[in-house]
């Protein structure tokens, strides 16, 4: 029988044990490091046979073992199972953000379903892990603050006035753009507030059974609420360019750091010549350790995510009814803005940039309608 390794597969280091790790089809399990030497000599449909032969300063037996071991993993595919079809399917439907994202992707999937084992893997032999191994993790000696704050900061106390968000839910619906062209009028601070707390700020208080929590105007995987925002002023009414963080408890801006410029919000957003346009920026930033303190899956990773998008489309509606133009971007210069924000980037990351300003009465970087002509050579569906 031919094998091969499988193309979706990535190999580490965790607690001290080398791991081969195939996704989606495998499991991960705990091998000498001696098995990444085997698994070299199956680039392409090998037998054990011409393996071994290759590994020749490898035990035969040793090369035996490992083969069984990787098999069973599922680090070496069978020439005429299903798993390889579906491995070289997935690594090629995959390849332009492999190995990092189908590693995220996959090594993330069904990790709730799975009970955690009581692991205590032997590094001589072959140890079945699960994602969900979460066992060798101190428990939390403390739970995170709910709020982040930064209590030596100045201060900005904001404006309460509550923001006029009558608009019809349909106009702001169907109106809301992303925008990237921006007049020159600064956007009042009252506009800002008014916007920073609606989006961000507490809406009620719940009892989770676990302790208290507070609800936001989007959903939150758990109420969690580990997503911080942190603000660049460029172009607000009464508030000096710099960078700030939101205090949503407060309703305060927290002075990080003075100054920034028009060329380094371009920076920071990774050359977008919109972003230096735009009258302030607003980063959202998570506090990993609020999520999973209660999520012990790597899954959780992904629900971080999904909580930004939502932020993010609340952000952009808020926008729009209180007359903005608002703008998003997923290219950012991490670290830059890392820095910016003062953050630590390791339990305090950032994960998303919105950004908004007065819209342009003539913008020029607008899309233009498609006409039907458009249409003609383009297979729309099927
Ligand atoms: C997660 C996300 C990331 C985005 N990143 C960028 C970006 O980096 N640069 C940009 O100009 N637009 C970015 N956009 C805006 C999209 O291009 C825009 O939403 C899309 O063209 C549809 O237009 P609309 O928002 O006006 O409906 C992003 C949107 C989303 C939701």
């Amino acid at each position: 029988m031919r094998l091969r390794r499988s193309r979706c597969l990535t190999c580490y280091w965790h607690q001290g044990l080398f791991v081969v790790h195939p996704y989606p089809h495998g499991t991960p399990t705990s091998l000498h490091p001696a098995a990444a030497e085997v698994l070299s000599a199956f680039g392409d449909w090998t037998t054990p046979g011409e393996a071994a032969k290759a590994l020749d300063h490898l035990a035969p037996e040793t090369v035996e073992d490992a083969v069984s071991a990787l098999t069973d993993a599922g680090a070496l595919l069978a020439e005429d199972g299903a798993d390889a079809d579906r491995d070289a399917d997935i690594a090629r439907r995959w390849a332009a953000w492999a190995p990092e994202a189908p590693f995220l992707h996959y090594a993330a999937q069904n990790d709730f379903l799975t009970d955690g084992v009581d692991a205590k893997p032997d590094s001589e032999s072959a140890h079945e892990l699960t994602p969900h191994d979460t066992d060798h993790l101190p428990a939390p000696a403390h739970m995170p603050p709910l709020f982040t704050g930064y209590p030596d900061a100045v201060r900005l106390p904001l404006p309460r006035r509550p923001a006029d968000l009558r608009a019809p839910y349909e106009t702001v619906l169907y109106s809301r753009r992303t925008h990237r062209d921006f007049s020159d009028d600064p956007v009042p601070v009252e506009t800002l507030a008014a916007l920073l707390s609606t989006v961000f700020g507490p809406v009620d208080f719940i009892d989770s059974g676990h302790g208290p929590l507070y609800r936001r105007t989007s959903p939150s995987g758990g109420s969690r609420q580990e997503l911080d925002a942190y603000v660049g002023a460029l172009d607000v009414t009464g508030v000096a360019p710099g960078w700030y963080h939101y205090n949503s408890l407060q309703h305060s801006l927290e002075l990080l750091g003075e100054g920034f410029t028009r060329d380094e919000a371009v920076h920071l957003c990774a050359g977008q010549e919109w972003a230096g346009q735009a009258a302030f920026l607003v980063v959202l930033a998570a506090r990993l350790e609020r999520m999973s303190v209660k999520y012990r899956t790597p899954r959780c990773y992904r629900v971080c995510l999904l909580n930004a998008g939502h932020l993010g489309q609340t952000f952009a509606l808020t926008a729009t009814a209180l007359g903005l133009g608002p703008a998003q971007t997923g290219a950012f210069n991490d670290t830059a803005v890392a820095e910016r924000c003062t953050l630590d980037n390791t339990g305090h990351t950032p994960l998303y940039v919105v950004a908004a300003g007065h819209p342009h009465t003539d913008p020029r970087e607008a899309p233009s309608p498609a006409a039907l002509t458009d249409f003609r050579e383009v297979r729309l569906y099927g």
